[in-house]
């Protein structure tokens, strides 16, 4: 039995915490895409544990696995696992061999790539991490494995290949004198990031450390004789559908395949194995968005609310929900967007997923509202459509229908966590029923705030 966690928004829905709820059933939680662009925050006891690359299982115990489908900064992981045992606790995590390694250049090449285009609307606001780059090598036949840095010789051998055609790049496509950027980019030391040797050095290390702890596998086995053995396996999706490379609304999308359908390729078991298990799809009760590209239901204009300018009714409900839902990016720290609920946009995801059930976050967030709206399909060019278009010009277009929702009190969550569903406030409960009747899914489970205890759990997808 298997169970994954994908995120049905734009990400940030709040998927650690589910993980966690869940994942104390599992045995093992694989990570079956992105990398350290995904931050997830675990509370636990009052402790905070904020990652972005290991998985969110780890801290309690679990064993987390980066699937092959990863992209993985040996550094930003080496980082996360050293902190984490100076707190106390012992992560065990293994690496797929297969997965790609992102290497300095991609973090300091998706920064000049974000700045040549930050005067047109190609801009996507990425973390910075490199992701974009590393997979376009993964797919370009010229990237570096984790398999790699465990042999000298074939890692010198693709960094020989690989770093002149980057610095080349640099260079002679966006005309850029390395000698002129700054010297560190994103923590990279960019003369460093463009010398083979450097990187040889500093990767062949990762490649002992790797060795030494043990951590490689063959992801798809590994996984395969946990299921062989009775074990429950987790697959914890990053990111969200909305920022699919396929599904989401490209080109402001991450470079990978948070959907379902990313869970097989992405770890080495078979749609066959995944699919006999359960998908739930993430859900915040409204929704919140860093980076660019369309957001219909927005409610006022981020810039504004920024220098503290923006003064409409929709700017403060934006505010509101913003500081009550700390809707800052756990990696970058940056202010998101806010929007009210998106039904076509959880249609298309519940869809391209197919979720088996919801987990409702973020409840909480919205108590105190008078009332609130719900999009329940767009209008465009004079039609009605319930679902997101496929380009995204014709996203940016549509114009939400709403419905108003009456607004629940800000009432005393942890108890309502302790007594039920039944003691959410009514109105909270109409929204959560409107949903599942529209989504024809049941929702399993509704946070009402950030501990895992802070949350109303119907039904256990392991159980
Ligand atoms: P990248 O993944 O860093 O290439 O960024 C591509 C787009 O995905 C940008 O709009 C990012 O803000 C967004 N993104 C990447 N990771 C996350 C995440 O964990 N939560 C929300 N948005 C993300």
């Amino acid at each position: 039995m298997t169970v994954t966690i994908v995120g049905s928004q734009l990400g940030d829905e709040g998927k650690g915490g589910v993980v966690d709820l869940f994942g104390e059933a599992a045995d093992v939680i694989a990570r079956y895409q992105g990398g350290d662009n995904a931050g997830h925050t675990v509370v636990e006891g009052g402790t905070e544990y904020k990652l972005s690359l290991v998985p969110s299982g780890a801290v309690r115990g679990k064993v987390g696995v980066l699937g092959n489908g990863c992209v993985v900064n040996p550094k930003t992981l080496f980082a996360e696992i050293d902190d984490l045992r100076e707190q106390g606790l012992d992560p065990d995590v293994r690496v797929a061999r297969r997965a790609h390694v992102i290497l300095p250049f991609h973090r300091v090449l998706d920064n000049i790539e974000e700045d040549v285009k930050s005067d047109t609307d190609l801009k996507v606001g990425t973390t910075g991490r490199g992701i974009g780059p590393t997979y376009e090598d993964k797919m370009g036949r010229r990237g570096v494995r984790i398999g790699d840095l465990l042999d000298p010789d074939v890692l010198r051998e693709r960094l020989e290949y690989v770093i002149p055609q980057k610095r080349a790049l640099v260079e002679d496509v966006y005309g850029i004198d390395l000698e002129e950027v700054d010297d560190v980019i994103e923590g990279v030391d960019v003369e460093d990031a463009f010398d083979v040797d450097a990187v040889y050095e500093q990767y062949e290390r990762f490649g002992e450390r790797f060795a030494e702890e043990g951590m490689t596998v063959n992801a798809g086995e590994f996984l395969a004789d946990t299921i062989d053995d009775g074990g429950e396996v987790m697959f914890e999706g990053a990111q969200g559908t909305l920022i699919d490379i396929d599904h989401g609304n490209y080109p402001y999308v991450t470079s990978s395949n948070p959907t379902a359908g990313g869970t097989a390729v992405g770890t080495g078991l078979g749609p066959t194995t995944v699919g006999r298990g359960e998908v739930v799809g993430v859900v915040k009760a409204y929704l919140s968005r860093v980076g660019s590209g369309p957001l219909p239901t927005e409610l006022g204009d981020i810039d504004e609310q920024e220098e503290g300018a923006g003064d409409t009714e929709a700017d403060e409900i934006a505010t509101y929900i913003r500081d009550e839902g700390g809707e800052y990016g756990t990696v970058t720290g940056r202010p998101r967007r806010v929007g009210w609920l998106d039904l076509p946009m959880l249609r298309h995801s519940t869809r391209a997923s197919g979720f088996t059930g919801l987990a409702v976050n973020h409840v909480d967030t919205l108590g105190g509202l008078d009332e609130l709206k719900v999009a329940t399909s767009y209008e465009l060019d004079g039609e009605e459509i319930d679902t997101v278009p496929s380009t995204t010009e014709r996203w940016a277009r549509c114009e939400p229908n709403y419905r108003t929702f009456e607004g629940w009190a800000d009432v005393d969550w942890s108890a309502v966590a302790e007594e039920g569903y039944d003691a959410l406030p009514p109105e909270a409960r109409a929204y959560l029923e409107f949903l599942e009747d529209e989504l024809d899914t049941p929702v399993y489970a509704v946070g009402v705030g950030p501990d895992r205890e802070d949350t109303v759990v119907r039904e256990n997808p392991f159980e």
